[in-house]
Formats: structure tokens, C-alpha cells, sequence
């Protein structure tokens, strides 16, 4: 599987996790997200939609995984790896916990779930990202991947380290420009951005978009969804809506320019 579109998020949906990841996967999406990082997301829960889905039919090609290695200090007490052993055995132990809980023998996409520190690029994010490229260069992910990073950091882990990272997964908020910063960083190195947080955190951008919606016959969600494609985003969504995941997969219709730089320039605070 290439680097998707769209990604199916499944933060705290804990007991509807399968369900509501088969229900995903039936309405067409082909790429999901998680974490091992029990307090959001019921990893092993993703993993059981997934071999259900891989029984009835699907191929495991035509599927994009992802999962995240998340520092203790953002776990509750459930933790699955030693904490107390170094970063590099945490990390490869919580890749191993990952494989079985989702079934499988290779990701698509692993990612460090947020640097150590709120700023800066520190020996612990280092020693993080030395074991996640040596999952890489074994060939056990096929991607790796960055969240919740500040320009600094990014640039920082770009100077460091060994393997880049393909994707950046940040929350995109209108009012900071949608995270443009960060955004150039990626797109002068060849980094996709995956936005998440796109409607709930900006409700009144929403809002504003309802003209704009209802004249091209769309709802203010899927002009959001669609402007974050069109400059270059791949949008997240937890959605836990049968209609909402149909209509976020139905984004086939193109945002004139003018429209593009009001929803890009208009919020920024
Ligand atoms: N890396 C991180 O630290 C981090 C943090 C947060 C989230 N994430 C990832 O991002 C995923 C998505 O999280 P999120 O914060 O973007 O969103 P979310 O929590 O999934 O919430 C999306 C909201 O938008 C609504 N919605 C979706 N499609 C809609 C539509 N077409 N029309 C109207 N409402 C719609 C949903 O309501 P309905 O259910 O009623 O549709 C829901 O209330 C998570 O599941 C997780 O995988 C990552």
C-alpha cells in the first residue's frame, strides 16, 4: 500500500474500537491509525478488526497501518514495555507489543507519538529514533513518522537523524496559519503531513464554510477535509458515523483557488 489519501483514527473508541474499525475499513477506508498507549486507543482492539477484515477477503497490501511508540510519562498504568529499561529496549519493546496486539509481521508507518520535552530534540528522542530506524532498516516498517513536533524539533531530528522521517502528524489549527511552519519544513523535505484535530479544532472554521459548502453542494466538513488535501495534507478523521465516513471518503470535486486562500489566510490570529 502507497501512502494513502485519507487516515481512519481510532482514538478513544475503546470497546467500539472493532467495530467501529470493520465499519471503517466496509465504508472504504484503507489506512488506520493507532497507538500502543492504552489510556486513547485499544491498539489490540485495531488488531482484531484488522484480521477479521484480512479473513474476509482483504489483502494485506491493500491495507496501511500505523502505530506509535508513546513515552511513559504519557501512559497511564499500562504500560507495554519495561520502563524502566533504557529508550532503545522501550521502544523495541513496545514494537514487538504492537505486532502482536494488530497481528502482524511488518507497519506500514511507525511513529514517535511526541519528543520527551516540549521543546528541543534531547538525547532520550534521539536514542528513540536510533531503535525506530533500526526496526526500519530491518525492514519491519516501511515508514517512519514524527507527532506533535515544534519547527525546532523537526528540525533538529532532521539534522540528527540517520532515517528521515516520511511523515509529520501534527494538530492543525486554523488560526496558526494550519501549522505552516511545520508544513514548510516538510514540504522542503519531501515530508508528508498528517493533520489531525482538522474539524474539532476549529469549530468556527466550520462555521464560516457553510455558504461556501452549500453552493458546491458539499457539507463545511468535506471543503475543510478537501482544503487539507489540496495543499498538500493527508487529513485524519475518528468519525464514528456511518454517513460521516462516506461523505469523508467522497471528496472527489476540487476547491477553486480563491476559495483555497480564504479557508488558508482567513482564521489566522
Ligand atoms: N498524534 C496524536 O497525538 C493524536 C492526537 C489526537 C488524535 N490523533 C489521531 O487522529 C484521529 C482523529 O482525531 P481527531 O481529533 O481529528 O478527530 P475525532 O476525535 O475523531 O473527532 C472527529 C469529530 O468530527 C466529527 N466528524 C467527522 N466527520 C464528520 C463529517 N463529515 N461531518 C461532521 N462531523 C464529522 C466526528 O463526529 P461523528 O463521530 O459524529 O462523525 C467527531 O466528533 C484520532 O483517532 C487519532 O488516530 C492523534
Amino acid at each position: 500500500m502507497s501512502i494513502p489519501e485519507f487516515i481512519y483514527g481510532t482514538a478513544w473508541k475503546e470497546d467500539r474500537t472493532s467495530a467501529l474499525v470493520l465499519k471503517a475499513i466496509g465504508a472504504g477506508f484503507r489506512a488506520i491509525d493507532t497507538a500502543n498507549q492504552r489510556v486513547h486507543y485499544y491498539e489490540k482492539g485495531v488488531g482484531k478488526a484488522i484480521q477479521q477484515a484480512l479473513k474476509d477477503g482483504l489483502s494485506r497490501d491493500e491495507l496501511f497501518v500505523q502505530t506509535k511508540f508513546t513515552y511513559s510519562s504519557s501512559q497511564d498504568g499500562r504500560i507495554p514495555y519495561d520502563p524502566t529499561a533504557g529508550t532503545r529496549t522501550q521502544v523495541r519493546q513496545s514494537f514487538e507489543s504492537s505486532l502482536e496486539h494488530l497481528g502482524l509481521d511488518y507497519l506500514n508507518s511507525y511513529v514517535l507519538h511526541g519528543p520527551s520535552q516540549m521543546s528541543g530534540w534531547n538525547v532520550t528522542d534521539r536514542a528513540a529514533w536510533e531503535e525506530m530506524s533500526a526496526i526500519y532498516d530491518e525492514g519491519s516498517v516501511r515508514h517512519l513518522g514524527v507527532s506533535n513536533v515544534r519547527p525546532n524539533q523537526l528540525k533538529e531530528l532532521l539534522s540528527s537523524g540517520k532515517v528521515k522521517p516520511t511523515f509529520v502528524q501534527n494538530r492543525c489549527f486554523a488560526n496558526m496559519g494550519w501549522d505552516k511552519h511545520v508544513r514548510a519544513i516538510c514540504s522542503e523535505n519531501g515530508i508528508r503531513y498528517q493533520g489531525f484535530s482538522l474539524l474539532t479544532a476549529n469549530p468556527y472554521v466550520l462555521k464560516s464554510l457553510v455558504d461556501v459548502a452549500r453552493s458546491i453542494e458539499r457539507t463545511p466538513a468535506q471543503v475543510v477535509f478537501r482544503f487539507s488535501q489540496q495543499i498538500g495534507m493527508i487529513p485524519l478523521t475518528g468519525t464514528t458515523s456511518r454517513d460521516h465516513m462516506a461523505q469523508d471518503l467522497d471528496l472527489d470535486f476540487t476547491l477553486d483557488d480563491k476559495v483555497m486562500d480564504a479557508i488558508e489566510n482567513s482564521f489566522i490570529g
